[in-house]
């Protein structure tokens, strides 16, 4: 029987659609014209949020799928990626936005992460939907648990990208935002709601 909390959860597959909606939307800030100071509070707030997100993946929701699905090729392709990407992110983190390099090797780590993204949404999250129904709510609380710790890691970072004019909070809490505006509705306003989407 699942507690309170997680079955008042989004279910971890709308977390991580979410997320990736979050991050490719903080992406389309960015051109070539835009402000260095600027480009470099977005490449740092959607690197962020890429490496807590993967982390996030590969702790809960990749060993849940493979639990589930046993050996799986998308599954092997997809932590790979999460290397290459990670890889990206460390070139893009030593370099400064007053590189000529800089602007190609963030669109470099777009197109990435939309590929891979793409894989995701397209199999893993409907695969997860398909043999994983009973504990994609109980998931996705224990991916917002482990998302609130990773940022307690990484305060700093928060703080000076907030400084950036960009909407970071939102890029970086994701979905754990929607989690919290949803535990914070009354049970009737909750209940309205969903009688609403029934009728
Ligand atoms: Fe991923
Ligand atoms: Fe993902």
């Amino acid at each position: 029987m699942p507690n309170d909390a997680s079955s008042l959860s989004p279910s971890i597959t709308s977390m991580i659609r979410l997320d990736h909606m979050h991050v490719l939307a903080a992406s389309h800030r960015y051109h070539a014209s835009t402000p260095w100071w600027r480009k470099r509070a977005i490449v740092n707030g959607v690197c962020d949020a890429l490496e807590i997100h993967a982390q996030l993946e590969e702790e809960i929701f990749y060993p849940a799928l493979d639990r589930a699905l046993g050996n799986d090729e998308t599954l092997s392709k997809s932590r790979s990626e999460h290397d290459e990407m990670r890889a990206t992110i460390a070139k893009l983190r030593a370099m400064g936005p007053e590189n000529a390099a800089y602007d190609g090797l963030f669109f470099q780590l777009i197109r990435e992460v939309a590929h891979h993204v793409a894989d995701e949404e397209t199999i893993l999250l409907p695969d997860a939907e398909r043999v994983l129904k009973s504990e994609l709510q109980s998931l996705g609380a224990a991916m917002t648990r482990r998302r609130m710790q990773l940022l307690g890691e990484r305060p700093m970072n928060i703080a000076v990208n907030a400084a950036g004019t960009f909407p970071i909070a939102a890029l970086l809490l994701g979905s754990t935002l929607l989690f919290a505006l949803r535990r914070s509705l009354p049970k009737s306003r909750r209940a309205e709601r969903t009688r609403r989407q029934y009728e």
